[in-house]
């Protein structure tokens, strides 16, 4: 049979394609703006027939409807991530949450120590070979899809077909469900003061000729405002969104110095707005592939002067990073932090930078500072002491590695907001028998 009958004898309603998936089976969504909302609607639909599917997944931009109250019996949900829609569930025990490194998610899921016996995925309608392509999201989507039991994809026309490893043969997926939808768009945020003045200082730490990884957000942002003079930059990140674009376009960034794929731009997926969508579509400058290859720490390694901007909750005295939780309340995850801190502390003058306001300012007034003699209770050590490297935030930037604990901590206090010096001195003055 010739990929044009396959295609047209597996293709379906979403409605149907769902409706195949077993009693007790987990699932996994695909990664972040690679999710299939057409699949995901009909299934949670189809709730009542149901009985304990457990779905997974890594950033989720749509609604978790899946877990909503009342939905107990049909669905939990045990997130890698937990972003803003999955919080309250796990906060209310609906789901749980799973610890775990970015890079090693296809690792487990190959090894079948995370669940994954369907997988919904979106994907680009196939080419005159037969292939689709997963465009915005390679990750962990690859090997769940070459996992799972059961694979339904939702054939997106608006879904770039991307360079790297994106591609599949339409007859490694079991159903489609065609259904045109706009890809998730995630607007850029909106810079203050203090961001710039962060990005300011995370700029100092960056030479010509660096590989770079940001995330997304007001900082990563920040600091490319202050890379516009900066000469031969690479990007091997987990992600890129749309700040990339413009240093790309007037030629700051041309990967020419990477050491491991030279002049193309080497993420595991993309998340931003349509003009990063459109600009990755078939275009060989940019590389998306899996995670297990990206942000394993040996191939970030491989880079040299890499340089990786992350942020975080808190830090405490010792230089210990808490970036995912308040307390015990899981806000987000890992993510790929640690595999890209790692990676640059083994690279040939690599650096890695933990990029955050000296305080967060609660709806409520309240202002807490994000430097702290402790972690909060409950709270885990995302970036180890013996892994941090610097630390900025509005106020400098803050060298933890080869320094001693009494070191660490002076030079913590002095990026501190001004407003919070005093306690954190005092705390140093009974840790250390020294006043500052
Ligand atoms: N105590 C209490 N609340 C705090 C806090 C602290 N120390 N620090 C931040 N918060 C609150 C903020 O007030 C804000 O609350 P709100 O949602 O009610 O407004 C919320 O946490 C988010 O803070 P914000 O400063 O806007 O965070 P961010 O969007 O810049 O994200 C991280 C910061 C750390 C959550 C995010 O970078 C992350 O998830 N990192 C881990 C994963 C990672 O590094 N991946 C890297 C590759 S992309």
């Amino acid at each position: 049979m010739g990929w044009k009958e396959y295609y047209e004898g597996h293709k379906m309603s979403a409605a149907e394609a769902v409706g195949r998936i077993e009693n007790g089976s987990h699932v996994v969504l695909a990664h972040c703006v690679g999710e299939p909302p057409a699949l995901i609607g009909a299934m949670v639909e189809n709730a009542d027939s149901y009985e304990g599917v457990v779905i997974h997944h890594m950033v989720r931009i749509g609604p978790v409807d899946y877990a909503t109250p009342g939905l107990e019996r049909h669905f939990r949900i045990e997130p890698w991530f937990s972003g803003a829609n999955a919080r309250a569930a796990i906060a209310e025990g609906r789901g749980d949450f799973a610890p775990v490194f970015f890079h090693e998610v296809p690792i487990l899921i190959r090894a079948g120590r995370l669940g994954c016996d369907v997988c919904l995925v979106s994907v680009s309608p196939p080419d005159g070979s037969g292939y689709v392509s997963t465009g915005v999201s390679v990750d962990y989507t690859h090997q769940a899809i070459r996992t799972a039991r059961y694979v339904v994809a939702q054939v997106n026309p608006r879904m770039p077909r991307t360079m790297g490893g994106s591609f599949l043969h339409v007859t490694d997926i079991d159903a489609f469900v065609e259904a045109e939808s706009e890809l998730p768009e995630i607007a850029p945020p909106k810079i203050t003061e203090v961001e710039s003045a962060i990005g300011e200082h995370c700029a100092d730490l960056i030479d010509d000729g660096s590989t770079l990884q940001l995330g997304i957000g007001a900082i990563p942002d920040a600091v490319m405002l202050f890379l516009k003079n900066k000469k031969d930059l690479g990007i091997h990140s987990e992600m890129i969104a749309d700040g990339t674009l413009e240093l790309y376009n007037s030629g700051v960034i041309n990967n020419s110095m990477k050491s491991e794929n030279k002049g193309r731009m080497t993420v595991t997926f993309l998340m931003g707005t349509r003009a990063l969508y459109d600009f990755a579509h078939d275009n060989p400058a940019v590389e998306v592939r899996p995670v297990d290859y990206v942000n394993h720490p040996i191939t970030v390694s491989r880079q040299h002067k890499m340089v990786c901007i992350n942020s975080a909750m808190q830090v405490d005295l010792m230089g210990q990073v808490n970036a995912e939780a308040i307390g015990f309340r899981q806000f987000s995850g890992v993510g790929g932090q640690v595999d890209f801190v790692r990676g640059a502390a083994m690279a040939d003058g690599g650096k890695s930078v933990i990029a955050m306001p000296s305080v967060t300012v609660k709806k409520d007034g309240v202002t807490i500072s994000k430097i702290v003699p402790l972690l909060d209770t409950g709270a885990p050590v995302t970036t180890s002491r013996c892994d941090v490297d610097y630390v900025v935030t509005e106020y400098g930037i803050a060298e933890m590695k080869g320094k001693s604990l009494r070191q660490r901590a002076k030079n913590l206090i002095q990026i501190a907001h001004p407003g919070s010096r005093d306690e954190l001195k005092d705390e140093f003055e009974k840790r250390f028998n020294e006043k500052l």
